[in-house]
């Protein structure tokens, strides 16, 4: 999927903004506070109903207006050509799709698949193991139909065996919910360690000759069913004395390694961003070849914290990905991209124009 043309209005600064985007590379180029991000924002919200910056809305919908609405032409990776629209106020998100109106924001998301990186993006590396989950489970969720379902089957049973375990149930009582936990348990497992092996081995081929000995481990709660099964119940006094189950997928983590170290604990800032940018790529790629379709790519400020030879490796990893990519950007590149369609835009005080390369 991919943007022929955009018009948002009332996103932040931006008013009657109108990008005919390429199907390449879209370089959103502009001074701090031109209106950069919120372009990106605006592209999200139609993709998601919601932005990447901020849970409130409210924050996002310009001041002084009670609603924005962003409105895109797509072309389809058969070349057919769909409108789809976002109405947004404090109280109400009307979207529209090919002339239907999409009430599930997950309906959305598949319609419009996208990946955002952002400086909070390194945060996979560094950040929490709750925040390394959620990009997991969020992967995944659109990644592998079965998933969700067993997901929620496994958090409805460890709710279930928490409180069993907070009101000091019986044996007979916990038995169910941990076999229904091992269930699910085991097929997330499955999951989740497919997934991340398929990215293992996408990140060690585009990593090559920039980080040497790439992994991505995950902490798993046990192979197989039965020995998860026979952790829980081994745990079970633990866990009554604890109040909360303390192993399985709920407690997962990814640890993400170069050369035999933590990435999270010893890259620069430079090479933490070029690891994570790398990483959304091999991801995007692992959509298109599993989905058959193509994410769109955002990119919030690119340039920083890359010096000029990392992005010259960044523009040609871009480059060679043929997807739809937007960047924003304060530093006017003028870029000869090989075999890629690539357009600038200058974005100043909300407007948006192209610019004659
Ligand atoms: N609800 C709003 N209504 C109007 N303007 C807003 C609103 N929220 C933020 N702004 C302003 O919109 C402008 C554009 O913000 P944006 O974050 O898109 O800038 P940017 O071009 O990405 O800048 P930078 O390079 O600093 O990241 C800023 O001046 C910001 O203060
Ligand atoms: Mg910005």
């Amino acid at each position: 999927m991919r943007l022929a043309q955009l018009d948002i209005n009332h996103v932040r600064n931006l008013v009657g903004a109108h990008l005919e985007c390429c199907p390449g590379i879209n370089c959103l180029y502009g001074e701090n506070a031109a209106g950069k991000t919120a372009v990106l924002e605006a592209i999200h919200l139609l993709a998601r109903a919601r932005s990447f910056r901020t849970p409130r809305i409210g924050d996002v919908i310009q001041h002084g207006r009670t609603s924005l609405t962003v409105v895109a032409q797509l072309v389809d990776d058969n070349g057919r050509h769909i409108i789809t629209g976002l109405d947004k106020s404090v109280s109400s998100t009307q979207i529209r799709f090919n002339g239907a109106r999409i009430t599930r924001r997950s309906e959305q998301a598949q319609n419009l698949p996208l990946l955002i990186i952002t400086p909070d993006s390194q945060r996979i590396l560094a950040g929490t193991p709750r925040e390394r989950r959620h990009w997991l489970d969020w992967a995944m969720f659109h990644m592998e139909p079965d998933y969700i379902g067993s997901w929620q089957n496994y958090y409805q049973a460890l709710r279930h065996r928490n409180i069993l375990l907070r009101k000091g149930g019986k044996d007979e009582q916990f038995n169910p919910w941990e076999k229904a936990m091992a269930n699910a348990a085991e097929r997330i497992i499955v999951l989740r360690r497919g997934y991340i092996s398929r990215l293992q081995e996408g990140l060690q081929q585009c990593a090559d000759g920039l980080f040497k000995g790439v992994k991505i481990a995950i902490n798993s709660a046990g192979d197989g069913k039965e020995t998860y099964l026979n952790c829980l119940r081994t745990q079970r006094d633990n866990d009554i004395r604890l109040g909360h189950t303390q192993s399985g997928p709920h407690r997962e983590d990814i640890t993400f390694y170069t050369n035999g170290h933590e990435a999270g604990k010893t890259l620069s800032r430079g090479e933490g961003k070029l690891f994570v940018i790398l990483l959304m790529l091999v991801q995007a790629y692992e959509y298109q070849t599993k989905k058959r379709e193509y994410p769109l790519i955002l990119i919030d400020d690119l340039s920083v914290e890359l010096d000029g030879k990392t992005r010259e490796v960044v523009f040609a990893l871009l480059s060679a990905l043929n997807m739809q990519i937007f960047i924003t950007t304060t530093t006017p590149e003028i870029r000869k991209v090989k075999n890629t369609a690539y357009r600038r835009f200058h974005v100043k005080q909300g407007k948006v124009t192209k610019m004659v390369k």
